[in-house]
């Protein structure tokens, strides 16, 4: 019989490089989640470009794979870096990708967000970009807490850990609510029946 009550994320960022920020954060969530909940992560890297004359030959091994376990999951954590006040060209191709029919995964999946960036806004810009994106593939969209990591230089040490007290409570409070989040949609779903 199904676990009702585990909540298993899938998590991924968009960002490729090794030292990123972002995929910092995303491994730090995996050491805040609460109990009940669980974090697989998927790296976006093999990805390739989207292009819709392959699509039409069928997906390509990655892609089918990340569509998996979109499906698969309970919810998902997506974190995103800001590229020129956006999300990353890599985190919306892989989002166009895994969107495209038939029977598209986002659809009614429990989403949080969160990004770290540099700057004094911390990927505000990028954020509601995505959240754009995500609303129109009807995802369920978690509103609060709004987590945008910014000057995350400062905030990480030089093996990557997170060290900042104030940003490891917040990123722990996202996933609290993620999981109340899902598991309250579960419970109206049910209750549809
Ligand atoms: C093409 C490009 C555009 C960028 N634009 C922004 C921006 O609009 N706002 C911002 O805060 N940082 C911007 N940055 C800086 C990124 O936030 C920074 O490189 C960050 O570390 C990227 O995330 P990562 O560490 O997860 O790779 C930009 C970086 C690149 C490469």
């Amino acid at each position: 019989m199904a676990d009702l009550q585990t909540v298993r994320v899938l998590g991924f960022a968009g960002s490729l490089r090794k030292d990123s920020y972002n995929r910092m954060a995303l491994r730090a969530a995996g050491d805040l989640l609460p109990p009940g909940m669980t974090l697989e992560t998927f790296d976006l890297t093999p990805i390739p470009p989207y292009d819709e004359d392959v699509r039409t030959l069928g997906f390509p091994s990655p892609v089918q794979e990340f569509r998996d376990r979109i499906a698969a999951a309970d919810a998902l954590l997506i974190v995103t870096p800001e590229y020129n006040y956006s999300m990353p060209g890599v985190l919306k191709n892989a989002i166009d990708w895994a969107s495209r029919p038939p029977s598209q995964p986002f659809d009614g999946k429990p989403v949080a967000i969160m990004g770290a960036s540099p700057g004094m806004l911390g990927t505000a810009r990028a954020q509601y970009h995505l959240r754009q994106s995500c609303v129109f593939l009807n995802m369920h969209l978690l509103n609060r807490p709004e987590v945008m990591i910014a000057r995350c230089q400062e905030r990480f040490d030089a093996e990557g850990c997170l060290t900042d007290e104030k940003t490891r409570q917040i990123v722990a409070q996202l996933l609290a609510a993620l999981g109340d989040w899902t598991r309250r949609l579960r419970t109206g779903a049910q209750d549809a029946y």
